[in-house]
């Protein structure tokens, strides 16, 4: 991890766009950020065509005025490539660098992202561009970090991609028959005879090929990591001193393997921006911090965009409650952001994103949206002295891009699995009882966990079964719901009963899938209820704990535990637990079964009502509790110590008000 040149402490901004307005407005922008405290912004993101407005032609005389104003100011610019956007020019002139849908559309400019990166002509521009931008401004003493791109996230089917999977597919598999194995190809004649008959995924006449499905993601991902790799080493050359980053976007939408790239960054910079704008908003937050956390290896990463005083909720901007911008930001500097940055400083005059949220909002700096952001402004300084690292996490839950991607094809038992589903399940059940939790790669070493989650693992491979069977020998508690396991990491079935790779460690079989249709249900003995999906599961060594109830499962187990004696991993767990759940379970079955999985790993829970967010921080014989109050409902949070909010000294617990939050600096 390495921080933005000549910049302590936490980053307060935003994205900063000058080139959309007069130069007037520049200078009132500098003044007012310095009232609000900023430190940092994002500058030229989308400035390709106003940097480079004919083939080879820079301008670059606006952009040096507004990074000495910003230097003149005292504040530090993340300048970025403007990559994400190239301009009419460039289009006209290379066809062929426009993207290709699935189906075999070439879509036009006229939007942002329109390019194919894999197109030779698109990268050696980007290329260029990143170079002009590296010689011109390495020696200005505004920079402090590269911002390459933005929210890699395209995809494209062309020809050009189709050679460059080909290439990364002979890299992969060294010769045909290793790809015809892995994408069992003797099924419906896909037998490949020679590299010019592999194509990208591309709209077909009915079901695709799964595994060809699954390279496609993984090759994409790292396509597009050559594109950001080129860009980074041009900047690094340039200025090895100043960090290079870009924003890591999340969601279904997008194509990368955040856990995969994020080794490449000098610093692990998300952009968070939840969907809905109840509680959940401040669920999802947490979840992206600790997954940001997760990529970043543990180490400090940089919260780059969230929109300012509103949540997109089903097709509305939703405005937020007074203090609830602070409280958001504070749920990621609780989990590692060394920093809350927005989208956007000013709100835009016109275009595209003309209604986004701006730190100052389109009615100017008298308004609420600006008051809250000084606020921030004051609150983040004291924040500063909170250990970078030290968010210390008893439970993780198992992090995998590819089973995220597997679980998305179209042949699947179900059309309902979905794998981000499952592991925010898992970290909300975990959040609603105040106990912090890690992601984790499950072929990493696990022993440090005293309970480890596993939702939707549907991919696993040799290293992956290897390393959570020393886990639960070593007397770690394994947690694992159905569908885990069940392949291998070409999406092939391990052979033999379900759930494969973790089937002896679970200790049962499954001989049969047995999902359910939309709003069906299954009955459980003690009644709850499963949905979505169930098994017939046989016992092989683990113990029933809960039983189906209903239909042709009725009397077998649903859920079941296997215990290891003699192990141990010096935590006092004894011998390892591995749980399996074999159905999705009704919310109150859900908590109780991980409620039960935590008491068994002796893992303490908050006491709190769900909505109250605490993550403790621990570092050289001190500690920061962080207490975000999301309920309607004052609470009561044992602590003691300073509150670097309010300044109070805390002798048994801080009171929080509804929407309040609390930032107590105790003794170890
Ligand atoms: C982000 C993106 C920004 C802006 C923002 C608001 O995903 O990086 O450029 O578009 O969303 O929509």
């Amino acid at each position: 991890m390495r921080w933005p040149k000549g910049l302590a402490g936490l980053c307060f901004g935003g994205d900063w766009n000058p080139e959309q307005w007069p130069e007037p407005v520049w200078r009132q922008d500098v003044a007012l950020m310095r009232q609000a405290g900023v430190n940092l912004v994002s500058v030229g993101v989308f400035a390709w065509s106003w940097l480079e407005p004919e083939p080879g032609r820079y301008t670059f005389g606006w952009l040096d005025r507004a990074l000495d104003l910003l230097h003149e100011a005292g504040i530090r610019a993340n300048l970025a490539t403007p990559t994400a956007s190239p301009p009419p020019w460039f289009s006209l002139a290379h066809p062929d660098a426009l993207p290709v849908t699935a189906s075999g559309v070439r879509l036009s400019h006229g939007s942002r992202d329109t390019y194919c990166a894999a197109a030779p002509a698109y990268r050696a521009a980007a290329r260029r561009i990143a170079a002009a931008l590296a010689h011109r401004y390495a020696g200005h003493p505004a920079l402090a970090m590269w911002h390459v791109h933005n929210e890699y996230g395209t995809r494209c089917h062309c020809d050009h991609v189709a050679a460059a999977f080909r290439h990364w597919l002979r890299g992969r598999y060294r010769n045909l028959a290793g790809l015809n194995a892995a994408w069992g190809t003797a099924f419906w004649s896909q037998h490949y005879s020679g590299w010019e008959q592999v194509l990208p995924p591309r709209a077909t006449q009915y079901r695709p090929n799964p595994h060809q499905a699954l390279d496609f993601r993984r090759f994409w991902s790292d396509q597009l990591l050559v594109a950001f790799r080129e860009q980074a080493r041009l900047l690094r050359e340039a200025t090895p001193d100043v960090p290079v980053t870009t924003n890591f976007a999340f969601g279904d939408w997008v194509p990368i393997d955040h856990r995969r790239w994020a080794g490449e960054l000098d610093l692990v910079a998300v952009d968070s921006y939840p969907a809905g704008s109840g509680i959940e908003a401040e669920q999802q937050a947490a979840f992206l911090a600790d997954l940001a956390r997760h990529w970043a290896g543990g180490r400090p990463w940089l919260l780059l965009e969230q929109a300012p005083g509103t949540l997109a909720d089903r097709g509305a901007q939703v405005a937020t409650a007074p203090g609830r911008m602070a409280r958001l930001t504070l749920t990621h500097l609780a989990r590692g952001s060394r920093g809350g940055m927005f989208f956007q400083w000013r709100a835009s005059a016109a275009g595209a994103e003309q209604f986004h949220a701006g730190l100052v909002p389109h009615a100017g700096p008298d308004s609420r949206i600006f008051a809250e952001a000084r606020e921030l402004g004051r609150l983040l300084p004291r924040l500063a002295e909170v250990d970078p690292g030290g968010v210390a996490a008893e439970v993780a839950i198992g992090w995998d891009a590819p089973s995220w991607w597997a679980l998305q094809q179209p042949h699947l038992p179900s059309d309902r699995l979905d794998f981000l589903a499952g592991v925010r399940r898992a970290h909300r059940a975990l959040w609603e009882v105040q106990v912090t939790a890690d992601f984790a790669d499950l072929a990493a070493d696990l022993s440090g966990y005293r309970l480890v989650l596993v939702p939707g693992h549907y991919l696993a491979t040799d290293r992956v079964a290897g390393a959570v069977r020393r886990y639960v020998t070593g007397g770690g508690h394994l947690l694992v719901w159905y569908l885990s396991g069940v392949a291998d990491e070409s999406g092939r079935i391990r052979l033999g009963g379900y759930p494969g790779a973790f089937r002896e460690l679970l200790g049962v079989l499954v001989t049969e899938f047995q999902p359910l249709p939309p709003e069906a249900t299954v009955p459980l003995r003690d009644g709850g209820h499963g949905r979505l999906w169930s098994e017939q599961v046989r016992l092989a060594g683990a113990e029933p704990v809960r039983w189906y109830a209903g239909g042709g499962l009725a009397g077998q187990p649903a859920v079941t535990r296997h215990r290891y004696r003699g192990g141990g991993n010096g935590r006092g767990n004894g011998g390892g637990l591995a749980w399996y759940v074999s159905t999705e379970l009704d919310r109150d079955t859900y908590r109780a079964v991980v409620g039960a999985a935590l008491a068994a790993a002796g893992v303490a829970t908050g006491g709190l009502p769900p909505g109250v967010d605490l993550v403790r921080r621990r570092a050289g014989g001190q500690s920061w509790t962080f207490a975000l109050n999301h309920t309607g409902d004052p609470v009561r949070v044992p602590a003691r110590g300073v509150d670097l909010v309010s300044g109070a000294r805390i002798d048994e617990a801080v009171r929080l008000a509804p929407g309040a939050v609390a930032v107590v600096r105790g003794a170890g």
